[in-house]
């Protein structure tokens, strides 16, 4: 606390990112990072944008990302009027707080959802309806029929995992013809329907997706937006009112890269998603229940076992998984999927500690 800070900053809850470890071989299942690396084309478009001596570096980037968008677009049959490229899809998400949920009726979003949502609300002032996911962590979209300024939801949603089918997505951009309504796809590689396809035939919509999980690039800091052209401008007004260089030389190399390499793209998500499958059926077994899970991680619970001593004993076996303090989900754990040899680590460690 101190009396130099602005009277806003005493009122923040800010977010609380997944422990990253001091630790030499922590088995990290805690934040839905990617098990695998990235394609090798991307670690060669990295040294060739660095050159011999690093010299590339004096010069500011595009700050346009103007090569990079090109290539999301081709990719998604998309013009590049329609993509937005930030520093990760958690800074997209802050600049369609500022750039379209600011309205007088509150937005939507689940009860249950990403929780990164309610502090950009809070740092941005929008008024927001937490939405009550029903008794199996499943999204009705017929409870978000209120009047509102915005409806905003993860697909698949996080930390549950479960997706709604597109069908439902248009339902719900049906039912909300005149605000925004925000597809956040950091997961949907892994096993859910893609809205971009709807872009064309709903000016309201906005799909948010990010390189981190499916692309293994977390640590390069790169996401998107999609949508109607005048969305994608009122978010590069915000952002051209922040920072016009969100975007380094090497993560817009690195993200261009990965979209050239659909093959290993597409192995890295088959073989998440084969562990993935694998580890719900351990799970399972061993009698958590799990919710079905299209991301990269899995949602579980013990009806025997308490989640925080679960996850404080896993802690001490240097095995990192996700527990939330938060109503309704404080007994389950958030699983990120790891490679099968992790996997089989935690399982393992799981049947030791509950016998
Ligand atoms: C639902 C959801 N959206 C967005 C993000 C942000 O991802 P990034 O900022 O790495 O693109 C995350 C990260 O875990 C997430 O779970």
């Amino acid at each position: 606390m101190s009396r130099f800070w602005s009277d806003i900053v005493h009122t923040l809850t800010p977010y609380v990112p997944g422990e990253q470890p001091a630790l030499a071989h922590p088995i990290k299942l805690n934040t839905n990072e990617n098990p695998y690396p990235p394609s090798p084309r991307v670690v060669e478009a990295v040294r060739r944008e660095l050159g011999e001596d690093g010299a590339t570096l004096r010069k500011y980037p595009d700050p346009t990302a103007r090569a990079l968008r090109e290539a999301v677009a081709k990719h998604h049959g998309l013009r590049v009027e329609q993509v937005f490229a930030g520093n990760g899809s958690d800074e997209v998400l802050a600049h369609a707080f500022a750039a379209l949920l600011k309205h007088e009726a509150p937005i939507l979003f689940p009860d249950i959802t990403y929780s990164f949502y309610p502090v950009y609300a809070q740092l941005y002032g929008v008024e927001y309806r937490a939405i009550a996911l029903n008794a199996d962590f499943a999204i009705d979209v017929d409870d978000y029929r209120a009047p509102n300024g915005g409806v905003l939801l993860p697909n698949p949603n996080a930390p549950t995992g479960r997706a709604l089918p597109l069908s439902e997505i248009e339902v719900l951009l049906k039912q909300n013809p005149d605000v925004p309504v925000i597809i956040d796809e950091a997961y949907v590689d892994f096993g859910a329907e893609s809205a971009v396809n709807l872009i064309d035939t709903y000016p309201n919509l906005l799909v948010v997706q990010t390189t981190s999980k499916a692309r293994s690039l977390a640590g390069m800091r790169v996401g998107f937006a999609f949508g109607d052209a005048a969305l994608i401008e009122g978010l590069t007004r915000v952002k051209d009112s922040f920072n016009s260089y969100p975007l380094d030389r090497l993560a817009q190399a690195a993200a261009l890269a990965s979209y050239e390499d659909q093959a290993w793209f597409e192995e890295s998500c088959a073989k998440v998603v084969e562990s993935r499958d694998r580890m719900t059926a351990q799970l399972r077994a061993l009698g958590f229940d799990v919710v079905p899970s299209a991301a990269n991680f899995v949602f579980a619970k013990h009806p025997a076992h308490d989640a925080a001593t679960l996850a404080a004993a896993l802690k001490a076996k240097e095995i990192f998984v996700r527990h939330f303090k938060l109503p309704r989900i404080d007994q389950h754990l958030r699983i990120s999927i790891g490679t099968p040899a992790e996997c089989d680590a935690l399982v393992a460690a799981l049947k030791e500690l509950i016998g």
